[in-house]
């Protein structure tokens, strides 16, 4: 056996269960600060949001010798940042919290730039700046989190692997430049 005690006894488990129903899945033994956790979940979610637009908007304008295959990646993108943006609401939800959704704000609240740009190259360039950003917001995020919120912390990390690979399909394609 080890000396490591097992968390709380049963018995404290299951009365504590009964306690605030109405926090779902948020439990007493929720470590994190929810409040700032929501905040910093709507911030992220506002980031998706701005990735799903700047990549849509890529993929409309996306044209030249190049283009074709260039313009699959930046829609491939704006549906994964699309599909990072519900994972986030789903959790501020969960925890307690209302998605923020609203237009009003929305690049204040972002980590990541709008940038249209003006050629394929310079789109692409901007994509690779949004998605660092995004890698080092999230990263920062994770850390924030720890062991306070292992879900949330989870899916930050879940979103931060696939930013890190949206920026390296985007450093590729750069180089197809010679750059
Ligand atoms: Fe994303
Ligand atoms: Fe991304």
């Amino acid at each position: 056996m080890s000396d490591k005690p097992f968390l709380t006894d049963i018995k404290t488990l299951r009365e504590r269960a009964r306690k605030h129903m109405e926090l779902g899945a948020v439990t007493e033994g929720y470590r994190a600060d929810r409040e700032t956790v929501i905040k910093v979940l709507n911030e992220a979610l506002a980031t998706e949001i701005v990735c799903v637009l700047r990549y849509r908007r890529h993929y409309f304008m996306a044209s030249g010798i190049n283009a074709e295959s260039v313009a699959a990646e930046f829609l491939q993108h704006s549906n994964d940042e699309q599909g990072h943006a519900d994972e986030i609401a789903d959790r501020i939800v969960q925890l307690g919290g209302e998605p923020n959704f609203n237009p009003e704000g929305l690049l204040t609240r972002s980590h990541a730039e709008y940038v249209e740009g003006t050629g394929l190259k310079d789109m692409i360039t901007e994509d690779l700046v949004a998605e660092r950003i995004a890698i080092d917001s999230y990263r920062e995020i994770v850390q924030y989190l720890g062991n306070d919120d292992p879900t949330t912390r989870r899916m930050m990390e879940g979103i931060l692997a696939v930013e890190e690979e949206h920026a390296d399909d985007m450093m590729n394609l750069l180089q197809d430049f010679g750059n």
